[in-house]
């Protein structure tokens, strides 16, 4: 038995923010911010427009692609850093939205690898026979956490949801390893200060902008590099492969220089990297099941084909996935 890919979905809010509008509220550039990040534009979800609004409908898109209804979905998981509220969970919200009324819902918390955190968990779930299936989606709003005075910042992240879906099934395709990691020591490297029980909220956390995202972006970006070759690294040793069994590598779409210099680091061609940042930016948890989304239903890779999937994000957290579609 293999726990495989039965469908994907994603969904991208249709407000584009590009680097001239940025150009307006920061001191950077057009120029800055493609040599630096790769970046050109990225989706903004709409004021009143929650995490769960993007999620439901990549959700649905999956299901559809898996030939599956709602009612049928065992395990809800979403990976997301900016849910609608501290509780309940967003995959809550999910759940009622799509009327998967049989599932369980539950999110992870593992910043932008909080999609592959979720692969990994609802992997397991299936694997033990908890659940036939399961719905993993990272969906992100982090237009609402950014300092859009912080041009360091807010010219990196935005918008989107995407989604698979996973059950058992006979044949070649599946799952074939799940690797994730943790470093609580470099929490301070990158994460929101405010609204948790630390920085409770108060009228100065709002006028501080402690509810925004804080990044030590040089050295976030060195150990990212370091993190990524190494969960690709450990993905291809454990199923005795090479870089040239791989058909294509899905990396988390931070920045394009990391995606460059981890194929360096792994000697792997980067034409075999996925890239979606330059029309997304860094959509978190989001990033890696929108370009998954887009590889299958552009053809970039299909049935049959090894794809490697791999993250990095705060807390500090990483990991991979291998699978054959
Ligand atoms: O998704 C989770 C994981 N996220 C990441 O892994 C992101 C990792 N970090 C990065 O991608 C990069 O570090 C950044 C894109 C955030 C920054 O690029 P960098 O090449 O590391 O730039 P830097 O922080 O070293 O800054 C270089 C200069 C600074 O000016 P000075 O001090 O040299 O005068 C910055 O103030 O660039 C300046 N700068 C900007 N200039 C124009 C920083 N942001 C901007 C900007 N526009 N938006």
């Amino acid at each position: 038995m293999k726990i495989q890919i039965a469908g994907t979905g994603r969904f991208l809010p249709e407000k584009v923010l590009t680097n001239a509008d940025l150009e307006k509220l920061v001191a950077t550039s057009n120029q800055w911010i493609i040599e630096r990040t790769g970046i050109h534009e990225r989706r903004i979800a709409a004021e009143g427009v929650c995490a769960s609004d993007l999620a439901t409908p990549a959700a649905r898109q999956a299901l559809e692609a898996a030939g599956m209804k709602p009612e049928e979905v065992e395990l809800i998981v979403v990976g997301t850093s900016t849910p609608d509220m501290n509780f309940p969970s967003t995959a809550c919200f999910v759940q009622s939205k799509l009327g998967a009324v049989k599932a369980v819902a539950f999110d992870v918390l593992a910043a932008c690898s909080g999609f592959i955190y979720g692969v990994s968990i609802a992997n397991n779930f299936i694997k033990s026979g908890q659940c036939k299936n399961a719905l993993v989606i990272g969906a992100e709003v982090y237009s609402s956490i950014i300092n859009w005075e912080d041009r360091t910042t807010c010219v990196l992240f935005g918008d989107g949801a995407g989604a698979v879906v996973l059950k058992a099934g006979e044949g070649e395709s599946g799952i074939l390893s799940t690797h994730i990691f943790s470093d609580g020591s470099k929490s301070a490297d990158l994460y929101t200060p405010g609204g948790g029980s630390v920085n409770r909220f108060t009228p100065d956390l709002v006028s501080e902008k402690k509810y925004a995202l804080c990044m030590k972006g040089n050295s976030t970006f060195k150990v990212a590099v370091k993190s990524m070759a190494d969960a690709a690294r450990v993905a291809l040793e454990q199923n005795g492969l090479t870089g040239a069994d791989i058909k294509i590598v899905i990396p988390h779409q931070a920045n394009l220089r990391i995606v460059s210099a981890v194929a360096k680091q792994l000697g792997l061609d980067e034409s075999l990297f996925y890239i979606n940042l330059d029309r997304y930016g860094n959509t978190a948890a989001a990033s890696i099941p929108i370009a998954l989304d887009e590889v299958v239903r552009n053809g970039r890779a299909g049935k049959g084909d090894l794809a490697l999937m791999v993250t990095f994000g705060g807390g500090f957290t990483w990991g991979s996935v291998l699978v054959r579609l």
